[in-house]
């Protein structure tokens, strides 16, 4: 579900725990600045047991739209629930005339390239040593929509 500001608000501990656990650290910076206005992002999260059960962060400026983050905690993952997520986005998207979405990912991180491709992304770039702790390159990835 996309989240409202009220329950983003009580969910706001548990996501930055899940997201800085694989982020270092930005996953708060992050919620932080949507919960005190300095950004608009949207949070889409699932919900098991009425716990997260995994988060996306997605920017979007005029037909544009760019996942920030999306995490699922490990003991869940492999169950469907970053595919829910991205339908859930594929489904925002398509009512609000978004026309492409694109993401950056760590060229090691061959988990969420698959999850990305199997949603049709496609790899278009690399940006040489763009991460840090450790320094990596970023694959960048975007999926046109219909
Ligand atoms: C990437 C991530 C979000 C996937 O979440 P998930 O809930 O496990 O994904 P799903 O169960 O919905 O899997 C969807 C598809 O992704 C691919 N996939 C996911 N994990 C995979 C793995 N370990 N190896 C290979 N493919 C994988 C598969 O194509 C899978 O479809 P399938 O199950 O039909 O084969 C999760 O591994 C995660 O939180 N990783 C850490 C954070 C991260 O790297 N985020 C992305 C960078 S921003």
């Amino acid at each position: 579900m996309l989240l409202d500001s009220d329950l983003l608000s009580k969910c706001s501990a548990e996501i930055s725990i899940l997201g800085d656990s694989v982020f270092n650290g930005e996953t708060s910076l992050f919620i932080e600045d949507i919960i005190n206005k300095r950004a608009q992002y949207k949070v889409f999260a699932v919900l098991r047991e009425e716990m997260i059960a995994g988060f996306l962060i997605l920017s979007t400026v005029l037909d544009e739209a760019e996942i920030l983050e999306v995490a699922v905690p490990e003991n869940l993952r492999r169950s469907g629930i970053a595919s829910e997520l991205m339908d859930e986005v594929f489904g925002w998207c398509q009512k609000n005339g978004t026309g492409q979405i694109f993401l950056e990912v760590r060229e090691s991180n061959f988990p969420a390239r698959a999850y990305y491709k199997k949603y049709g992304f496609v790899e278009n770039g690399l940006r040489k040593n763009y991460y840090r702790n450790p320094v990596e390159n970023a694959v960048l990835m975007s999926k046109e929509l219909a």
